[in-house]
């Protein structure tokens, strides 16, 4: 059983192994309460509200989990927590509360790093599972990060590169923002918009940069884009539907190349796509087609495991505790760590 409150979810999930594949591993049940809509009147996370609203939320979350699951905790072996990244406050809650439950029911807790947990997305309840072969290389595209990893087996990370300085969800975000599409969280209808756009109805497309395209690393940066969008929408030239295009193509375009180059530099046999942004179409399909013409097969997380939850987080602790020679840490040395990144062990 997994909790993450990383940032403004309350979420508990529970899964179990399959006892005829050691690879594969199923959903039991999952709940999730957010304060998103208090935050999107505000145009941003509030940390403080968001922390509050995951204290009063997170008994019961967890309660409805295992309600929801038929099951008690004599029947759970192992729960789970994220540590990081995210917000303090947020992070705390969940933290303590792990603690708490390892504590009070005698099980372990196996501590998970949120960014490398979206990858495990991919994992759950997966038919193509006896497919993903390694080396396996893994973009995780979320609000906070955007990291291009290599995935050597089930457990063990190389981090290649990633963004320099904005994520491509905060870029989405803003845009939608500038756009007056949304004020909090505005990639999906960005998104939507964009693939609205008929050249008669909104006219020219906007010219945008694609930053550190012809760079052979993994490094990317967002931030140009950004300020290009700004002048875009403030010379008043263009619709509000060709700039959205324009500027999921740039982002998409970018990402598609990074991994692409990555996946060759590394002689990959399967692309992984996990966080937020990993939910766009564009993106998805995009990939999909480019290695499919390398014959290198592409794995995107339903829909609904984009986003944040604690299902990815009781997956990456399974496949942790599971598949590598992982020691299971001392209750009091687990802790929130907020500013962590994807290469860092928890
Ligand atoms: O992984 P996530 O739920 O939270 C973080 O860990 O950051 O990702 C949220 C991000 C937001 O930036 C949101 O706008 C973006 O994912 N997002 C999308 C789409 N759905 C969510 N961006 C582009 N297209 C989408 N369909
Ligand atoms: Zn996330």
């Amino acid at each position: 059983m997994a909790i993450e409150t990383s940032c403004d979810e309350t979420a508990c999930a529970i899964v179990q192994d399959d006892k005829n594949n050691p690879k594969s591993i199923h959903l039991i049940s999952e709940t999730l309460a957010t304060s998103k809509d208090i935050h999107e009147s505000f145009g941003g996370v509030i940390p403080e509200i968001a922390a509050r609203k995951q204290l009063e939320s997170i008994i019961p979350v967890i309660d409805q989990c295992l309600s929801k699951a038929n099951i008690t905790k004599d029947h759970i072996d192992m729960l789970a927590v994220t540590v990081g990244p995210g917000l303090v406050g947020s992070l705390l809650i969940g933290v303590e509360a792990a603690k708490a439950l390892a504590f009070a029911w005698n099980k372990p807790l196996v501590p998970v790093n949120h960014l490398i947990g979206h990858i495990y997305a991919n994992f759950v309840d997966n038919p193509r599972i006896n497919e993903i072969d390694f080396p396996a290389l893994a973009l995780v595209v979320s609000g906070g990060h955007t990291d291009i990893v290599l995935m050597r087996d089930y457990t063990t990370f190389d981090f290649l590169g990633g963004t320099l300085d904005d994520a491509a969800g905060e870029a989405f975000d803003k845009t939608a923002r500038l756009l007056d599409i949304s004020k909090y969280l505005g990639g999906a209808k960005l998104s939507k918009l964009a693939q609205t756009y008929t050249p008669e109805l909104h006219g020219t497309l906007p010219i945008l940069p694609r930053p550190m395209f012809d760079s052979k690393t993994s490094d990317m940066s967002f931030s140009g884009l950004k300020t290009a969008i700004k002048r875009v929408v403030a010379s008043n030239l263009y619709n509000n539907v060709a700039v959205a295009y324009s500027f999921e193509q740039a982002v998409v375009d970018v990402l598609q190349h990074k991994v692409l180059q990555a996946a060759d530099q590394y002689a990959v046999k399967c692309i992984l796509l996990g966080g937020g942004v990993s939910a766009n179409s564009l993106l998805r399909s995009r990939i999909e087609a480019a290695a499919g013409e390398k014959n290198i097969k592409t794995f995107v997380p339903p829909l609904y495991l984009c986003t944040d939850n604690a299902v990815y987080i009781a997956a990456a602790a399974y496949y942790k505790t599971k598949f590598s020679s992982y020691r299971l840490p001392q209750l009091s040395s687990i802790q929130a760590l907020p500013s962590i990144s994807i290469n860092t062990a928890v």
